[in-house]
């Protein structure tokens, strides 16, 4: 597309600016319009990887390197905060079986626990690759990677590990299910996990994770597992009230997580306790994740409520070959608005700022300066385009620190 070539113009060395922006979301409302800082008729200025300014167009300063916007819209990158990207194997005819009908259980997990153990790191490196390269062409610049599909120390190690080739936001799920080789021993699959698992994986991770549902881990051995996470120095976070009510938002109250995702099945007091989480300093944002309960056929969360609550909602992807094999956040803020109840402008914040909170960064998610220089550049006016056009591709190009990934 000619339109997104870089042509090289007078101005301060090393710097870009992207003009001619019909709307720039800053997600900052001290720089322009309502909650998102929308500026129309837009520049934007990078520099070393950084926003270094912007605002009204006619005000910019001179750059070196000229991209004409030319009317469209430009919006910080996705912060997807939730993916399971380090696996191997399909799981296409699982995704159909429950089209006809049968329903979404934690145990296909082990399909996947399978076919991984099996790949060699050179195969499940190349394809967390690819589904970096994938995200980034859909405008995601951010993206969290989850282990969880390996389940012994060894497999554990090595996703941990690969899945730091590809982000800084790496998360231990050794606790993802139990493992086969624990199954009527759940204590000792817990001794394991926040024993040498942990001492193998914590070095490489930023994140503890458990998945806190019936059929997977209960109060009490998830509460075992983020303990041992947190006393290592990983920073936790949940996947809690995916398959019915549960203790999962409680507990990551109770234990300042970053995050609780899933949050499809909550009770009037969970709403009200990420309400009261959202007051803190640091909060516990309820991630929702609409690709999952749309491939599993469940109901969809309650965002309204949430949102209108005062709880700080984040909406990801959830990318994984069981419950939700989409790494599109365009898709998720189509649903977000159409079937959950979010504005599509709360619903492009919460792919964007929300996913910030939610990975408890203040450099991404939104364009103010010193902000990362994590944009897309939308084949569209306006960010109401995501959810107005739902399937459709509209990303035209895509820079992460200021460097053009997609494009
Ligand atoms: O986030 N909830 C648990 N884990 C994944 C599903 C993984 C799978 O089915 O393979 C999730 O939905
Ligand atoms: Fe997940």
């Amino acid at each position: 597309d000619p339109r997104t070539e870089t042509e090289t113009v007078p101005g301060t060395p090393g710097t870009i600016l992207v003009d001619a922006i019909g709307t720039l979301v800053t997600n900052d409302p001290a720089l322009g319009e309502g909650p998102l800082g929308e500026i129309s008729d837009a520049a934007l200025v990078i520099e070393d990887g950084r926003v270094a300014w912007a605002g009204p167009r006619a005000q910019a300063p001179a750059a070196d390197a000229r991209v004409d916007a030319a009317g469209r819209c430009v919006l910080p990158g996705f912060v997807d905060s939730h993916s399971h990207i380090v696996f191997d194997g399909d799981r296409s005819r699982e995704f159909a079986a429950r089209m006809s009908g049968q329903p979404y259980s934690a145990g296909g997990i082990r399909t996947t626990v399978a076919a991984t153990r099996a790949a060699s790191d050179a195969e499940l490196l190349d394809g967390a690759r690819r589904f970096v390269r994938e995200a980034n062409a859909q405008g995601t610049t951010t993206l969290e990677v989850k282990s969880g599909y390996g389940l012994t120390v060894e497999d554990e190690r090595r996703s941990v590990e690969i899945a730091a080739r590809v982000t800084d936001e790496v998360t231990f799920l050794g606790a993802h299910v139990v493992a086969p080789e624990y199954a009527d021993d759940t204590g000792g699959y817990v001794d394991l996990v926040t024993g040498p698992m942990l001492d193998a994986c914590a070095p490489h991770a930023r994140w503890v994770d458990v998945f806190c549902e019936r059929g997977a881990f209960d109060e009490e051995a998830s509460r075992r597992v983020l303990t041992a996470g947190i006393e290592r120095g990983l920073l936790p976070r949940v996947h809690g009230n995916q398959l019915g009510e549960g203790p999962g938002v409680r507990l990551a109250v109770e234990l300042e997580a970053a995050s609780v995702d899933h949050c499809t099945y909550l009770t009037g007091e969970d709403v009200d306790a990420l309400a009261q989480a959202a007051q803190r300093p640091e909060p516990t944002v309820a991630t929702l994740l609409p690709g999952v309960d749309f491939s599993t056929r469940q109901p969809y969360p309650n965002a309204r409520a949430l949102v209108d609550a005062g709880a700080i909602v984040a909406l990801a992807s959830d990318c994984n070959p069981g419950s939700c094999f989409t790494s599109s956040l365009a898709f998720c803020i189509a649903v977000g608005v159409r079937d959950m109840g979010l504005t599509p402008d709360e619903a492009v914040w919460a792919a964007t700022k929300g996913g910030a909170l939610a990975l408890r960064r203040t450099d991404v998610g939104h364009l103010a300066p010193g902000a990362r220089a994590d944009l897309t550049l939308l084949d569209a006016p306006n960010h109401l385009y995501l959810a107005y056009r739902p399937g459709v591709p509209q990303v035209a190009a895509v820079w992460k620190d200021g460097e053009m990934v997609a494009g």
